[in-house]
């Protein structure tokens, strides 16, 4: 499978990035290809809401010309797509959201029978840690995953949640091997 992983965090040795990596070690060796975005490096402006995009079916027509659209296009490609973030005040890091919200331009007629969307049938996961725990803390950032799938017609391939991280050096033998587990379960 081609693989996507698109980074929210700014931190490349985090306990995102960190735990991120021995997904996409796995994924490597089971023989599937891996490319891995940092967002905040990229130039991605926010969705202005303007519609153009929704002017002509499926034509990806986005106002701005910035990094969003190569890797929106990159996207398409890809069979799984990761989404990788710290929790934020319970909610994504800043440049995943704001890159999420560009993926408006890729489905049409959402809520109407001609509901249409260039990664239909894609396999997407969600990979969050946080310092605090899941219940009334990192909810909301997984509801918001589930609802994601329905505009863009994809299939939730997986979800995780790495609670009460402190620092990537201490990220604990039994969170590893539910890392790899998950990259697993992610291509199954
Ligand atoms: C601005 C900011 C907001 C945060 N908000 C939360 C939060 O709402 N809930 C939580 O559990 N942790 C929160 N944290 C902690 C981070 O999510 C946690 O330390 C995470 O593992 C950091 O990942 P990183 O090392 O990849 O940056 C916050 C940290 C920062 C810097």
């Amino acid at each position: 499978m081609k693989v996507l992983t698109l980074h929210g965090g700014a931190r490349k040795r985090g306990n995102t990035a960190t735990a991120a990596n021995i997904v996409e070690v796995e994924l490597k060796s089971l023989g599937h290809e891996v490319e891995s975005i940092f967002l905040f490096e990229k130039d991605i402006k926010a969705c202005l809401a303007c519609g153009k995009c929704k002017q002509e079916p499926c034509s990806f027509s986005c106002i701005h010309k910035d990094d969003a659209n190569g890797i929106l296009q990159t996207m398409i490609a890809a069979d799984l797509v990761i989404f990788t973030s710290p929790l934020y005040f319970w909610a994504l890091a800043g440049p995943l959201k704001t890159f999420i919200d560009r993926t408006y331009s890729l489905y049409t007629n959402y809520h109407k029978p001609d509901h249409t969307s260039l990664v239909e049938g894609q396999r997407q996961a969600l990979l969050i840690t946080g310092s605090g725990p899941y219940e009334d803390n990192a909810e909301p950032v997984f509801t918001a995953f589930n609802k994601l799938q329905n505009p863009h017609k994809t299939i939730k391939a997986g979800e995780i949640y790495l609670a009460r991280c402190t620092s990537p050096d201490k990220l604990e033998e039994e969170q590893k091997k539910h890392l790899q587990l998950f990259a697993q379960q992610l291509v199954a």
